[in-house]
């Protein structure tokens, strides 16, 4: 039996043996207080979660015998740890952390490049309006923190995104605007995402004259955007050691340079380094994305848990869940090993949406659906844009959820308060059980001190290391993403399919007769 086969089962055994939630915090005042991180401006209370300190530590322990050690410091170094693509995961170096000096050359010059470039756009005053056109990573990252920042700093310019390749949302984007005082920004790593480029050229259609000058373009893919007709000098370069979903930090955040200042991005990234630096160094006891990823661990392959929410109890935080779902799910979403044997159970379903509109959505579900879910609940401890009443009610709700899933309400006490009521004791009995809560409901609270740029950089690198540390653990490559390959090749043979009125042979019954349908509607 390895070292790692037998800490699973011990952490079986342990689960077996458990105490609930409310007997852990009854038999130890320090739990909170053991259970605390703090890092940057972010806080992260683990105490309602299932574990117990022995649980803890070996978690620890299988985090060392998975080589977790070994493997960020291969990942700090730059080692091809992408194996499948044969690349480096550098994201960290665009922010100043590790990377050889060829790599911090060339980001110190785009960092040069895009604040230049930033200040004279919002120097000149030519254009009043940004869209963003890009999907998944090229869209998520920029779209969550877009509206993140406007709690703290006013947008010099608007900023609107077009990401689907339903033609409503570039409709939606360009309504209303002057094509002359519009600056389009396209950012596909690829620049060969079908979303994109069609996007892309219908903004450029709708510019007309403007095109040569209002798009510009962020692409590891010069060559295809020179192709596509994109003016060169307007084009901005990353590179393949970047990852979609972890390129925020690069190029692809121009938009919000633009729109929210050089210095403001900067502390965006001066706020993720802080957390690579924590990541790196902190030993892993200590350590944040370490804890948070192996209590995701514990409550996936142990608890069984399919799925984490995450809710942030913050309008301005309100995409975050979208944003995570494809930095975890396209992360570790995987169902081979690195070297290609079947993997053991990978990443939960990630969702999620904002607080306080999701408790009255699905958190009936959270609170006495059979199945249950660990949450990450995320607040913000000061607000500088809204009234002290309307602060006070978004934090109560959210640690009253966090409360109230731990607690539960047993059907005894739910019988002694129905006594108190004009009830009849039949009337009680049948109302009782559904009015008791089980409790013992997992979460994580994670609060950051204020809504800025800082914070937000601390959030999401620690989001990023955390996915990386799951990978570890599940012995799967974080940094591939083959399988969203089939359904694109499909997709372009069914396009084809509809465009040019072509029989269709060679599919499923179900799928040619959908095909046969959209073909008669688009021929009448
Ligand atoms: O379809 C998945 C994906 O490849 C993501 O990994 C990526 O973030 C997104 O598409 C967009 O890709 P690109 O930036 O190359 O347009």
């Amino acid at each position: 039996m390895t070292n790692k086969t037998a800490l699973w089962g011990e952490l079986d055994t342990l689960a077996a043996h458990l105490p609930s939630l409310n007997t852990l915090f009854a038999n130890d005042a320090e739990r909170t207080s053991r259970m605390i991180f703090q890092v940057g401006s972010l806080y992260a209370d683990f105490s309602k979660q299932r574990m117990t300190p022995q649980i803890v530590q070996t978690l620890l322990k299988l985090a060392q015998a998975c080589e977790l050690e070994e493997w960020r410091e291969k990942f700090f170094a730059g080692d091809k740890i992408n194996t499948t693509e044969d690349r480096a995961v550098l994201h960290p170096a665009l922010r100043g952390t590790g990377g050889s000096p060829d790599v911090k050359k060339q980001v110190s010059d785009m960092r040069a490049r895009m604040r230049k470039f930033a200040e004279k756009i919002r120097n000149e005053g030519k254009y009043k309006t940004i869209i963003h056109i890009g999907i998944g990573g090229s869209d998520l990252g920029p779209r969550l923190i877009a509206d993140a920042l406007a709690a703290e700093t006013k947008p010099a310019l608007a900023l609107r995104f077009a990401e689907n390749i339903d033609g409503a949302s570039i409709n939606d984007a360009l309504e209303g605007l002057d094509p002359e005082t519009t600056l389009v920004v396209s950012v596909s790593k690829s620049f060969t995402t079908q979303e994109t480029r069609m996007n892309t050229q219908a903004a450029r259609d709708w510019l007309g004259d403007y095109a040569r000058n209002n798009i510009i373009t962020v692409t590891a893919n010069r060559e295809g955007a020179e192709e596509f007709g994109v003016n060169p000098d307007q084009i901005f370069d990353f590179w393949d050691w970047v990852g979609g979903r972890y390129s925020l930090w690069s190029a692809v955040g121009i938009s919000l340079q633009i729109a929210y200042g050089p210095d403001v991005f900067d502390e965006l990234l001066a706020g993720a380094a802080e957390m690579d630096a924590h990541f790196k160094t902190a030993p892993l006891g200590n350590n944040l994305p370490v804890m948070l990823a192996m209590t995701g661990v514990w409550n996936c392959n142990v608890l069984k848990y399919p799925s984490q929410a995450v809710i942030a109890y913050a309008r301005r935080l309100r995409k975050f869940s979208s944003f995570l779902q494809q930095l975890e799910m396209e992360s570790n979403g995987k169902g081979v090993t690195r070297s290609g044997a079947p993997a053991g159970t990978t990443c939960p379903i990630v969702w999620g949406d904002e607080g306080t509109n999701s408790q009255h959505a699905f958190f009936q579900h959270l609170h006495q659906g059979t199945q249950g879910a660990p949450i990450d609940f995320i607040a913000v401890l000061n607000s500088t844009e809204n009234r002290q009443d309307h602060h006070d009610a978004v934090l109560a709700n959210c640690f009253a959820q966090s409360e109230a899933l731990m607690l539960g309400k047993t059907e005894d006490a739910v019988r002694e308060e129905l006594a108190q009521t004009h009830l009849s004791q039949t009337e009680i009995d049948a109302l009782a059980p559904h009015k008791a809560f089980p409790g013992n409901r997992p979460s994580t609270t994670i609060v950051l001190d204020r809504l800025n740029a800082h914070a937000i950089g601390n959030l999401i690198a620690l989001y990023e290391h955390k996915a990386f540390v799951q990978s570890i653990i599940w012995d799967i490559n974080a940094f591939d993403q083959w399988g969203v390959e089939l359904g694109k090749v499909l997709a372009s043979k069914i396009l084809k399919e509809l465009e040019t009125n072509t029989p269709v042979d060679a599919h499923d019954s179900s799928t040619m007769a959908l095909i046969e349908m959209a073909r008669k509607a688009r021929i009448s």
